[in-house]
């Protein structure tokens, strides 16, 4: 179960930066490949590049998750749909996106893993693949991120001993800032999120790909547990960045 032994893929958050990158590259790889979000053109765009299929799909919405996604046979989910409204500190937090972050990246991953990862206990075959963040494994000064993340880390720990004895394998991917739109949606303020890449060489999407391609490469034998990869220049800590030394 090598990646020459997969077919088919669901790649979430597919309209932009790790999401669109892992697209690209496992269709280059003969992949069929699924490819979900909410922004249609992003998608259809995508399509036409890769020859991905489109689906459109919001993660908050469970209905149209079990609907669109329970009986699409892949062998590979790619959960990688998420955001960090609500990065701030919690207190000042706006509500709404304490719920928006937590629903997404937490109530939607996990049922987007029971919708497709059923089919693949059946088969006794398949890898899901959660991007989750260093901010899931060490505090950054975001709760609400943080807490969001670090679920997702707990909840691929579990579904680890859930599927032993199987060989459906799961792997975490664990980044560091990554140079994405990520920090446009996050924060409001431009001067802030354009402060999240001062001082140092950011991450790039095709960096995580490969990443993922490495996990989902591996002999069926091998299960990659977790991935932390972050800038050679950066560590995990919050906005704030400690420029190079000269
Ligand atoms: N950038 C970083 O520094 C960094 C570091 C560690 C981990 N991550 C994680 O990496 C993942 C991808 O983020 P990115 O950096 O590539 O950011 P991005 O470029 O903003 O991409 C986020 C993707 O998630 C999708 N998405 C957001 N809300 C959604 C919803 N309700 N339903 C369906 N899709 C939704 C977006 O698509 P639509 O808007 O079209 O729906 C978009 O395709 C996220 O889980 C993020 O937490 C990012």
């Amino acid at each position: 179960m090598a990646l020459i032994d997969y077919k088919t893929a669901l790649v979430t958050g597919a309209s932009s930066g790790i999401g669109e990158a892992c697209v690209h590259r496992l269709s280059k790889h003969g992949i069929q490949v699924f490819a979900s979000a909410r922004r249609q053109e992003k998608l259809d765009a995508l399509a036409a590049a890769t020859g991905c299929q489109a689906v459109l799909l919001d993660v908050r919405d469970k209905t149209a998750i079990y609907d669109q996604l329970e009986d699409l046979q892949v062998d590979i989910l790619i959960n990688n749909a998420g955001l960090g409204r609500g990065f701030e500190a919690l207190f000042e937090a706006n509500p709404d996106d304490i719920e928006t972050t937590l629903q997404t990246n937490v109530i939607g991953a996990a049922h987007v893993i029971r919708a497709v990862g059923n089919g693949m206990v059946k088969r006794n075959r398949g890898h899901i693949v959660n991007i989750g963040s260093v901010a899931g494994l060490y505090p950054i000064s975001s709760s609400v991120y943080g807490s969001s993340k670090g679920a997702i880390h707990s909840l691929s720990q579990n579904l680890r001993l859930e599927l032993r004895g199987t060989r459906v394998r799961v792997t975490e991917i664990c980044p560091g800032r990554v140079a994405t739109n990520f920090f446009n949606i996050a924060v409001d303020d431009p001067e802030k999120s354009a402060n999240a890449f001062v001082g140092f060489e950011a991450l790039q999407s095709d960096d995580i790909a490969d990443a993922v391609l490495y996990a989902l490469d591996t002999p069926w034998r091998v299960n990659i547990g977790t991935i932390e990869l972050s800038p050679t220049e950066q560590t995990f800590g919050g906005m704030q960045i400690t420029p190079a030394p000269e």
